[in-house]
């Protein structure tokens, strides 16, 4: 039987909701709207939770009707409301579960609680239909960079993890060095398409250790360290604005500066990748990407170089998104709570990472 979900996601900076339809593992998506809080939050340098949750408040409701008129569907035949509640930032999470309980109160749906992290990398049954599983998760986002075999919807291990930056973080914050403003990511990956990648030599973090974790303060530092002494090259506000519309229009050393920088940050990922492979017994485990950085056009070239069986999140779905929240939460239906106990669901105490038997093990739920 098909299930109509809505999928509502608020956990930090992007309101985003989607209304989908699930039946047997597959899901057809009715329609999909974000509305990404970029441009309100370059002004503050960065995600300040308040702002980003008065936001939310005030984008949801519109959002909301427009996914039910573009489905040409009614609230009414809502059954399933799949909500991000772990992790992320406490007010913005609180905006999001807050719609879905009124929702419920309104439909009876059943909400389920879902796990931002888990949905990242199950995204990639939007396009690839049903997962299986194990497999090994790359989570590479602003808030998260790890590795993880992935056993079930509701279980990962994790085999490797940043020791200090996100890889999205090493961007953003490199991004606000070169006074590219933030997030940076995006723009970063835009500008070092024209850069030359070996113009500077950028370090990678625990290069010659033998683990599958990975640091990005370094190249953060020599990253601070080369401006320093190329202050030229730091950009004036209205420099970013002109870059920001056209990246050509950046100098080449500039251009060669986020290329280097972004292949430093790429390059940590596919050597810990193979760490990873090489420490654990995993075979020819395939690898499934996610994440905000999985949109990154070059470290996508490199997974397909360096590994076989790879499979990356479609970029539409790799930033935080209400298409993977519903997706994921249609996977765990029969963990979906019933109204009205769904009412009394908060934002922190479902669907929690607890420690499983083996170390290093998480179970959700
Ligand atoms: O997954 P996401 O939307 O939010 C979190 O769960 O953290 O990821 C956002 C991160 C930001 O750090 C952003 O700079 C980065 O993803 N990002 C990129 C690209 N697009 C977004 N990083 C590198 N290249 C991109 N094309
Ligand atoms: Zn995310």
């Amino acid at each position: 039987m098909k299930t109509l979900c809505l999928g509502i996601e608020t956990s930090c900076d992007d309101t985003s909701l989607c209304l989908l339809e699930h039946e047997n593992g597959t899901s057809s998506i009715l329609s999909f709207k974000t509305f990404s809080q970029e441009t309100i939050l370059r002004e503050w340098g960065g995600v300040v939770p308040e702002i980003a949750s008065r936001n939310h408040l005030e984008k949801l409701l519109p959002l909301l009707k427009q996914v039910f008129e573009d489905a040409q569907r009614s609230i009414d035949e809502l059954k399933l409301i799949s909500v991000t509640t772990h992790p992320g930032l406490l007010g913005p999470l609180l905006t999001g579960l807050n719609m879905a309980k009124t929702l419920a109160l309104f439909t009876k749906a059943s909400i389920v609680p879902a796990n931002h992290l888990m949905a990242h990398l199950e995204a990639i049954g939007l396009t690839q239909g049903y997962n299986s599983y194990p497999y090994l998760g790359v989570l590479v986002s602003g808030g998260h960079t790890l590795f993880a075999k992935v056993t079930g919807p509701l279980e990962m291990e994790i085999l490797g993890t940043t020791l200090d930056d996100a890889a999205g973080e090493a961007f953003d914050k490199g991004g606000k060095l070169l006074g590219l403003g933030y997030p940076a990511g995006r723009i970063i990956d835009l500008l070092a398409g024209y850069g030359n990648k070996e113009a500077i030599s950028f370090p990678i973090g625990l290069k010659d250790k033998k683990t599958a974790n990975l640091s990005y303060s370094g190249v953060k530092t020599q990253l601070r360290n080369y401006l320093e002494k190329n202050p030229e090259l730091i950009l004036t506000p209205d420099q970013r604005d002109l870059i920001l519309k056209d990246p050509s229009v950046a100098s080449q050393e500039f251009k060669d500066v986020c290329a280097s920088y972004q292949h430093a940050i790429v390059n940590a990922i596919i050597l810990k990748l193979k760490m990873a492979f090489e420490l654990n017994d995993l075979k020819e485990l395939p690898i499934v990407v996610g994440g905000g950085v999985a949109c990154n056009r070059y470290l996508r070239i490199r997974l397909k170089e360096n590994f076989k069986n790879v499979s990356v999140v479609e970029p539409k779905y790799c930033t935080d998104n209400g298409a993977m929240i519903a997706h994921y939460g249609c996977l765990l239906q029969e963990l979906a709570i019933p109204f009205p106990k769904c009412l009394g669901l908060d934002a922190r105490d479902r669907i929690i990472s607890k420690r499983g038997e083996k170390e290093n093990q998480l179970v959700l739920n």
